[in-house]
Formats: C-alpha cells, sequence, structure tokens
C-alpha cells in the first residue's frame, strides 16, 4: 500500500505569524491521524521557522503513527534526533535564507561525513531517509552510506507543472521514474515528496516502487477551504486511485 505521510509544518508557520499558541501542529497532526495519515511529518529548521522544540516533544507524546523528523545533517539535530527516536529521520539540506527546501541532498560529495552522521542514527533504530533529487550518482552514493530509504524531490516536477512547462515536467516525470525504479533495485525503500497537489499527485502515485508520499504546503492550504480532514481524504482517493 502506498502510505500517506502529513506534513503539518504550515500549521506551526500560521501559528507563528502572530506568535500565538494556535493553531496546534499536534492537534492537526491527531486530525491527520484520523483522516487516514499513516504517518506525521514534520521538519524542525534551524531557525525555528514553523516547527519548534516543543511540538516535537508533544508530537512524540501525542502520535500513534509514525513521525518522519525532517532535519537538516547538523550536530544539534542529530542530538535531537538521539534523544526523541522517531521512527524515521529524514536528512534534508538546509539553507537559512531559502523558502522551503530547494534541491536534494548533495550525497556523492559528502559522502564520508553522511556515513558517519547516520550511522548513530541508524544504531538507534530510526529509519534514515535521504532526500535527493531523481540522479543516479545521488542515490548510488545514499545506498553506499547506508541509508534504508531516499525520498526523491519532487518539486521540480511539481514547478513545471504549475508554470505550464508541460515538456520539461513530462522529462522530470521520466527521470523520477526511472530513477525509482533504479532505487528500488537497488534494495532502497522509495519516498517521494514536495509540493504535490490534487493535480501532480497521481503520475507519481502510480510508481509501483514509491512506497510513501509526504506532502504539507497543500494539503494545508486546501484545508482552508474543505478542512483539515476532507482535503486528507481527497489526497488519499487520488492516490489509491492512480495506484489501481
Ligand atoms: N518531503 C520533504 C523531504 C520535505 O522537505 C518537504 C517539505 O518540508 C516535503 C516532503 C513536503 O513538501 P510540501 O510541503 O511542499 O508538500
Amino acid at each position: 500500500m502506498l502510505r500517506l505521510g502529513v506534513n503539518i509544518d504550515h500549521v506551526a508557520t500560521v501559528r507563528n505569524a502572530r506568535g500565538s499558541a494556535y493553531p496546534d501542529p499536534v492537534r492537526a497532526a491527531k486530525l491527520a491521524e484520523e483522516a487516514g495519515a499513516d504517518g506525521i511529518t514534520a521538519h524542525l529548521r534551524e531557525d525555528r521557522r514553523h516547527i519548534a522544540d516543543a511540538d516535537i516533544d508533544a508530537l512524540m507524546e501525542a502520535l500513534s503513527v509514525p513521525l518522519n523528523f525532517e532535519m537538516a545533517a547538523t550536530d544539534e539535530m542529530q542530538a535531537i534526533a538521539l534523544r526523541h527516536k522517531p521512527h524515521a529521520v529524514c536528512i534534508v539540506p538546509e539553507k537559512r535564507e531559502e523558502r522551503t527546501t530547494e534541491g536534494g541532498l548533495e550525497v556523492a560529495r559528502e559522502e564520508n561525513k553522511l556515513a558517519h552522521f547516520i550511522a548513530p542514527l541508524r544504531d538507534a533504530g530510526c529509519r534514515v531517509s535521504i532526500f535527493i533529487a531523481a540522479d543516479e550518482a545521488q542515490i548510488e552514493a545514499a545506498n553506499r552510506i547506508g541509508a534504508q530509504v531516499i525520498e526523491l524531490h519532487t518539486g521540480a516536477y511539481c514547478d513545471f507543472h504549475a508554470e505550464g512547462r508541460f515538456e520539461e515536467r513530462d522529462a522530470e516525470l521520466a527521470r523520477l521514474t526511472n530513477m525509482a525504479s533504479f532505487a528500488h533495485a537497488l534494495g532502497l525503500e522509495v519516498h517521494a515528496g514536495h509540493g504535490l497537489t490534487y493535480e501532480t499527485v497521481q503520475p507519481i502515485a502510480a510508481q509501483p516502487e514509491v512506497m510513501e508520499l509526504n506532502i504539507g504546503h497543500f494539503l494545508i492550504g486546501e484545508s482552508i477551504f474543505r478542512g483539515l480532514a476532507p482535503a486528507i481524504e481527497e489526497m488519499r482517493r487520488l492516490m489509491d486511485d492512480a495506484r489501481a
């Protein structure tokens, strides 16, 4: 079955816009669980612009489904992950000035450093996922450093779609499809995410090697119009239809 991980970062973005205690990302996560999310994803950024340390504490306490903890490869984040031991840790690149995670992780150039970085996380029982572009060299490097999972960055595919650049979108989709098969053949579990919407999710969900999609920004935005549970249920339906 194709799993849906709901990213609740942007509930915290709205909360932090006013420095209030609401809307509460943990409440959103519980609601997402009830609406059929198979996991919850949260990204604790270095600058704490959305999710805060206390949110991670509260999510670990409250969730019945697995937490996928997204983090940069820093000593601070590694210590936090080792304290909580979430089900999964997804290593993402992080630049202070970026609005969102813009590209995949450069694994091939940082192979040694990353291998040492993820070893204690694996030893602690976390499933380690690496967020990368659909690129053979990066996938091979992720495999060599001992990651169990790769998450393919669907951002470029979604951006091309939104901009009406359909030839480029289809080329990127072909790359994602080929690289999902390539990674699967190496024995890696394949996830995908970033920028996915109702319009873009189905070709990705249709890939039989893809086991999990992590979706946040669109769902939180859509929940303004239809409510969080119906927004998630519609995404689930589209994913299941594409898979069938
Ligand atoms: N997967 C990863 C690794 C991410 O960094 C993000 C964004 O935090 C997502 C998935 C979800 O992307 P979006 O919020 O655009 O759906």
